[in-house]
């Protein structure tokens, strides 16, 4: 750790954390499952961003990517379908109350499955599985919207998990990649390592060896960039 508790600038493609949070404060919460390493909004926005730009999350969760963004003086929306904060406005990712063109950045960490029960509202994509087309629709309409709040030139970033479940394999991120670039252009892929997921324990190592598959080791942190 460098810089008064703030996390290293990233230069590679592979950004691997030893825990959620950096620094003394708390960034989101640790115990909301599903909460995001605060390192990687930090690093998005060094490099995205400038002090005063606005950043707009349509999924935020715990709150991560607002603790962020305010500490390093950018302004901040974030919105959830299920608001778990009071500075959290409720709001479904596929009809944000915003203005055409007004975001400098857009992060979203969405669900990748059915995997965590987030909230039971009807409207939470994560209640549908990958494994029902609907999922990609709902998600397609996430990345519509998104583009249409953000500033031409500017960019988003996409957090994203595969699914392997039942001997069932589910290429989530790259199909992912190919709705965002329906949208925008690529800029790079980042992989993020993956710790203290439930299913790393011994238990669950013994079945991947056993029954021949594989744990879930990284996720996909696509960049892409609204030209048009
Ligand atoms: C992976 S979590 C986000 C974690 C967050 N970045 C954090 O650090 O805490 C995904 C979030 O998407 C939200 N969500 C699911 N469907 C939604 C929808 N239609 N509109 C807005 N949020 C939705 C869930 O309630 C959940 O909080």
């Amino acid at each position: 750790m460098k810089n008064n508790n703030k996390p290293p600038f990233e230069t590679t493609t592979l950004w691997d954390y030893p825990t959620q949070n950096y620094g003394n404060r708390p960034h989101g919460d640790n115990k909301y499952r599903g909460v995001t390493p605060a390192f990687v909004i930090w690093n998005l926005i060094q490099r995205y961003t400038k002090e005063g730009d606005l950043v707009v999350d349509p999924m935020c969760g715990s709150g991560t990517t607002i603790d962020v963004c305010k500490e390093e003086k950018r302004r901040v929306l974030g919105f959830d379908i299920v608001p778990y904060r009071k500075d959290i406005k409720q709001a479904d990712a596929r009809r944000l109350p915003l203005n055409d063109e007004i975001a400098d950045f857009v992060f979203i960490d969405s669900p990748y499955s059915d995997n965590i029960r987030y909230n039971d509202h009807p409207d939470n994509i994560g209640n549908v599985s990958c494994e029902n087309p609907r999922f990609f629709e709902e998600l397609d309409k996430v990345v519509k919207e998104a583009h249409r709040i953000l500033k031409k030139g500017k960019h988003i970033a996409w957090l994203i998990g595969d699914q392997a479940k039942k001997k069932k394999f589910v290429p989530v991120g790259f199909k992912m990649y190919s709705i965002l670039e329906k949208y925008f252009k690529p800029v790079d892929i980042v992989c993020v390592a993956r710790h203290n997921q439930t299913s790393n324990t011994p238990i669950w190592h013994q079945r991947a060896k056993k029954c021949n598959f594989y744990l879930r080791g990284f996720k996909y942190l696509i960049i892409m960039q609204k030209i048009k």
